[in-house]
C-alpha cells in the first residue's frame, strides 16, 4: 500500500498570522488535512481541533505538533491541539461535535471542510451504497459541519469556511462519477452560500487542487490504476499552503496550480473540443 509521507513541519520561527484563532479541520488524520493542521500550528493558531474517525492517528499528530512547537522546558506556549473523533457523514455525530466544541470553546474562527474520499469504477458496476457513501461524506459531511458552526459565525459577524473541493468539481471524468458529483455539489453549495454571506462578515473560499500525493488513491477500487507520484501530482504541502491563504482571502475559488484555471475556462468556453479529449483520456484509464 502506498503511504506517501510528505507531511513536513519546520522547526523554525512560528509566524503569528493566525494568532489567537480557533480552527477546525476535518479529515486531519492524513494527507492534506494533516499538513493543514501542522501549518496552522506553525502560523500561530491557538486552538486547532483535528477531526477524523481514527483516534490513534489524531493523537500521533497532536504529539508530533506539540513536540515540535514546545520550548526547551516542554511547554507548548499558546497552542492547544484537540483531537476529536467524529464521522462527518453522520449528522447526529456532527451536531453533537459542534455543540460540544461551541460550548467548551465559545467560538470557531476557521472551519476547513477537508474530509473526503473517492472510489473508481463504472457507475453500472457500483453498488448504490457506494455512491451514497461518497455523497454522505464529501457533500453532506461538509453541509453538516458548515451548519453547526455557521450561525455562531454569523452572530459574531466573523469567520471563514474553507471547502476542499477538487478540479473534479469542474470536470466530470469517467470512473469517478460519484466523486465528481460530490465535488460539483460542494462547489454549487459554496457559491450559493457565498452570495448569502455577502455583507455578513463571514467568508467562504473553495480550494480546488488537481491530484495530490496522499493516501486518497489507496482505496482498493483504484487497484493498479493508482497514479505514480510523479509529474503533475502536487504535494500536500502545496495544497496546504493554498488552504492557509484561502482562510484569510476574499477570493471564492483557488485552483491549485493556478494555471489549471485556464483548462477550466477552456472547457466551459469550448466544451465540444475539450470534453471529447477529457473523455478519451479518462476512458482509457477506466478501460485499463
Ligand atoms: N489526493 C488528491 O488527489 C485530491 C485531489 C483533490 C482534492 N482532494 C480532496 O482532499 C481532501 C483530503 O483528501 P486527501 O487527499 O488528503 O486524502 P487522505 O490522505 O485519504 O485523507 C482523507 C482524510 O479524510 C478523513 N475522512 C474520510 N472519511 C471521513 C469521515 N466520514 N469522517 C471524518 N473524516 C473522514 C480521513 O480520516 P479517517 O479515515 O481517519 O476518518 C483522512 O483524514 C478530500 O476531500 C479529497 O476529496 C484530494
Amino acid at each position: 500500500m502506498t503511504t506517501p509521507t510528505d507531511n513536513t513541519v519546520g522547526k523554525g520561527h512560528i509566524q503569528k498570522k493566525f494568532g489567537g484563532k480557533f480552527v477546525v479541520i476535518t479529515g486531519a488524520s492524513s494527507g492534506i488535512g494533516r499538513q493543514v493542521a501542522i501549518d496552522f500550528a506553525m502560523s500561530g493558531a491557538s486552538k486547532i481541533i483535528i477531526i477524523s474517525r481514527t483516534e490513534p492517528k489524531l493523537i500521533e499528530l497532536q504529539r508530533m505538533i506539540e513536540q515540535t512547537i514546545s520550548d526547551d522546558s516542554g511547554i507548548t506556549k499558546g497552542l492547544d491541539i484537540i483531537p476529536y473523533v467524529c464521522d462527518v457523514s453522520r449528522r447526529q455525530e456532527v451536531i453533537a461535535m459542534g455543540r460540544d466544541l461551541l460550548q467548551k470553546l465559545g467560538r470557531i474562527d476557521i472551519l476547513v471542510n477537508n474530509a473526503g474520499f473517492g472510489t473508481f469504477g463504472y457507475v453500472g458496476g457500483q453498488e448504490i451504497e457506494e455512491i451514497e457513501g461518497i455523497m454522505h461524506t464529501n457533500y453532506f459531511g461538509m453541509v453538516y459541519c458548515t451548519k453547526v458552526f455557521l450561525n455562531s459565525m454569523l452572530s459574531r459577524r466573523t469567520g471563514h469556511i474553507v471547502n476542499v473541493a477538487s478540479v473534479a468539481a469542474s470536470f466530470g471524468v469517467a470512473g469517478m462519477a460519484a466523486y465528481c458529483a460530490s465535488k460539483y455539489a460542494m462547489l454549487g453549495f459554496s457559491e450559493s452560500l457565498l452570495h448569502e454571506l455577502h455583507g455578513t462578515g463571514v467568508r467562504i473560499t473553495v480550494v480546488s487542487p488537481i491530484g495530490v500525493k496522499t493516501n486518497f488513491f489507496n482505496n482498493k477500487t483504484f487497484l493498479d490504476r493508482r497514479p505514480n507520484y510523479t509529474g503533475l501530482m502536487l504535494s500536500p504541502k502545496t495544497v496546504s499552503r493554498a488552504i492557509i491563504s484561502a482562510s484569510c482571502s476574499p477570493r471564492f475559488e483557488i485552483v491549485v496550480p493556478f494555471y489549471i484555471r485556464a483548462a477550466i475556462w477552456l472547457k466551459y468556453t469550448l466544451p465540444y473540443l475539450v470534453n471529447p479529449l477529457v473523455g478519451t483520456l479518462f476512458r482509457r484509464q477506466l478501460n485499463g
